[in-house]
């Protein structure tokens, strides 16, 4: 199926939201449709533009997949209930470290965790409530780059030749898939979304699997998920375009009380993007580099060693899986 682009300077945010509301409704139906909110920017747009098209017959889930940032899960359904949208929260962290217990290879894990979602929780969801549907947020840019190989984003189904319904039992709608994230975050704006909504930096769909090298556990998770969250309370002034934490799979040799602490590697990284075609590191200056380093090492138990991203994308990607 051949996808149009809608270019930043063509797209008319009122008519945009107007035809997708209708085709979101027109497709619906009678029925009842289910989509996945994460609180990034795209999964935002199509729960509030689906909200607004078929109101009760959307039902909402965050799915708790123990790889989301710290807070984050009960964050997103406060903010959202604000709203008068209701999100029900999903436990599934069993089910997702199960699929991911001893994968290390990048793609295999990304396959594991679509898998998990669209089959095991989504496959769930959709037959307790009779939908026939499942909307999601696949941008211009996901479609691309798994056509290009550059790797598979989790949320590619059709475009590489997966039948959801014959696959997992539903249909899947896609109302911004013609749009790059500029694009998504005028329409949040011009959707009355809040701002630390449509100007937030994005975060991938695997969430933080994809910063880590190596298997997936609860605890490497964590580990990450501790970086992050110092990455950005340190680096959110910097206007960059995204900005993370890594773990590596190799440990190394350091020294920590004055004693050898044979301990793990975060790499940070930190990108200058318009829309993660292409991308350039930040020039980040040492003191803020430095402090990274410092808290890093004291607050996230096992880190010894952090080193800083200066490659470009390409050869790079964003994330590192
Ligand atoms: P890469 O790592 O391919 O990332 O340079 C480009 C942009 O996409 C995000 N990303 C993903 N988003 N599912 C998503 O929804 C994914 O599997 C995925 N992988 C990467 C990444 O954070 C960056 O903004």
């Amino acid at each position: 199926m051949k996808i149009d682009e809608i270019k930043i300077e063509d797209l008319q945010s009122e008519r945009f939201i107007e035809e997708k509301m209708r085709e979101i409704s027109s497709i619906v139906g009678d029925g009842i449709a289910i989509n996945a909110l994460s609180g990034g920017v795209d999964s935002a747009v199509v729960t509030m533009l689906a909200h607004k098209a078929v109101g009760s017959k959307l039902k909402t889930y965050f799915i708790e997949n123990g790889l989301m940032r710290q807070g984050e899960p009960e964050r997103v359904v406060s903010l959202f209930k604000k709203m008068g949208v209701t999100v029900e929260l999903i436990d599934a962290k069993k089910q997702f470290f199960k699929a991911l217990k001893g994968v290390t290879d990048p793609e295999e894990k990304r396959e594991a965790i679509t898998h998990t979602f669209y089959k095991d929780v989504f496959g769930k969801l959709v037959k307790e409530n009779g939908a026939k549907y499942l909307l999601q947020g696949t941008n211009y840019t996901d479609v691309e780059e798994t056509v290009a190989g550059v790797k598979r984003q989790h949320n590619i189904l059709e475009q590489i030749g997966i039948d959801t319904q014959k696959k997992y039992g539903y249909k899947v709608i896609e109302p911004i898939i013609q749009l790059r994230k500029t694009g998504v975050r005028k329409i949040a704006e011009v959707l009355g979304l809040p701002e630390e909504i449509y100007k937030r930096p994005p975060f991938p769909g695997p969430a933080l699997s994809a910063r880590v090298i190596g298997e997936v556990t609860p605890e490497r998770a964590e580990t990450v998920r501790k970086a992050t969250k110092i990455v950005e309370e340190e680096l959110c002034d910097t206007g960059a375009f995204q900005y993370l934490a890594i773990l590596h799979e190799d440990r190394v040799t350091g020294v920590k009380e004055g004693k050898r602490d044979f301990g793990f590697q975060i790499e940070v990284r930190c990108w200058e993007s318009k829309d993660a075609v292409v991308g350039s590191p930040t020039r980040l200056s040492f003191d803020i580099l430095e402090k990274l380093a410092d808290r890093i090492t004291q607050e996230v138990p096992g880190v010894v060693s952090i080193t800083y991203n200066i490659t470009k994308k390409p050869p790079s990607t964003i994330e590192a899986v």
